[in-house]
């Protein structure tokens, strides 16, 4: 039995194929409930914290409007100038703070393992909306549900994964749900952004197909679905490589045609110049549906933590 009461989500290894599938059910059965109703009650009396450190629109909002949706209240630490942050308070000190006011916790940081720091600083559920270039657990489960939402199915999939594999966080966390189905792999990169060797070495570990390469036409024309990403401009040390690389994978109607075959595409968002508006009204376009799916997996995580599920 999937119990995550009280527990902490840091990373994408931590789920089994039977906590995917549990929270699949949950966030489909919110969906349907508010399709009948604007607003439930589980969550009357809880409170959610929202601690961003870095940029965010729709994680943080879907989270908040997941914990409202719910019934529940949500209480913001705004900006970083704002906060205590700007006088120099550590996170361990800010996340003891928070905990006093709040029941569960969503944390956002440039760091790569902060979330794990701060979860091991308090006893509440810390859930971690993206550490640095480390994880983004979340949006890869919003991204599987998605997944299987649009494609019907998660077994036996061809995926392609595009952009920027190096610093690109929600590819190192949905790669890790990815593994429990047998998926095949392509990653498509430019050379300097690769995807990290120790996760392609876990992923043959666990005898997953992968293959890298810089042709994205060659990788989408044997693909079930594309998962473009944006490169990652804020973690480049010198702006001129970025420079260099942004614009290297573009999808644009004229890539859809060339391609000859329908496919899904998601894209975690925000997207720069990777996928141009005139594919936005393509049927495969799946990225609005995608980021409406966050609010009803979040209802799911926020449920299951706080042990209210239904
Ligand atoms: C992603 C992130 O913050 O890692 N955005 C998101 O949460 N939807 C992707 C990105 O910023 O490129």
């Amino acid at each position: 039995m999937t119990n995550l009461k009280g527990k902490d989500i840091l990373h994408g290894n931590q789920f089994s194929k039977k906590d995917i599938e549990a929270i699949i059910k949950v966030a489909s059965n919110f969906e349907k409930g508010l399709k009948k109703k604007d607003s439930l009650t589980l969550l009357k009396g809880k409170i959610l914290a929202t601690l961003f450190y870095e940029p965010s629109t729709r994680t943080r909002l879907s989270f908040e409007a997941a914990m409202q949706r719910l019934g529940g209240g949500v209480i913001s630490m705004g900006s970083v100038e704002s906060s205590s942050v700007a006088k120099g308070e550590t996170l361990t000190d800010t996340v003891r703070t928070v905990s006093q006011y709040a029941d569960v916790i969503v944390i956002r940081h440039p760091r790569t393992g902060s979330a794990r720091e701060a979860a091991d600083a308090v006893p509440i559920p810390i859930i971690n909306a993206g550490d640095g270039t480390g994880q983004h657990p979340t949006q890869a489960l919003l991204d599987i549900y998605t997944i299987k939402k649009e494609l019907g199915s998660l077994k036996n999939l061809t995926i392609c994964m595009v952009g920027d594999l190096k610093y690109g966080r929600t590819v190192h966390a949905l790669v890790e749900l990815l593994s429990l189905y047998e998926t095949r792999v392509y990653f498509v990169s430019p050379p300097t952004l690769r995807i990290p060797e120790e996760i392609t070495s876990n992923l043959k570990q666990k005898g997953i197909e992968i293959e890298e390469t810089e042709d994205m036409m060659k990788a989408a024309s044997a693909s079930d679905l594309i998962y473009m990403t944006r490169i990652q401009k804020e973690r480049f040390t010198d702006l001129s490589e970025y420079e260099k690389l942004k614009g290297s994978y573009i999808i644009n109607e004229e890539f859809l045609k060339k391609l000859k075959k329908k496919i899904t595409i998601l894209h975690p968002l925000p997207r720069v110049d990777e996928i141009s508006t005139d594919v936005d009204d393509y049927p495969g376009a799946a990225y609005f549906r995608q980021m409406r799916n966050g609010v009803f997996v979040r209802m799911a995580l926020l449920s299951m933590v706080l042990g209210r599920t239904p």
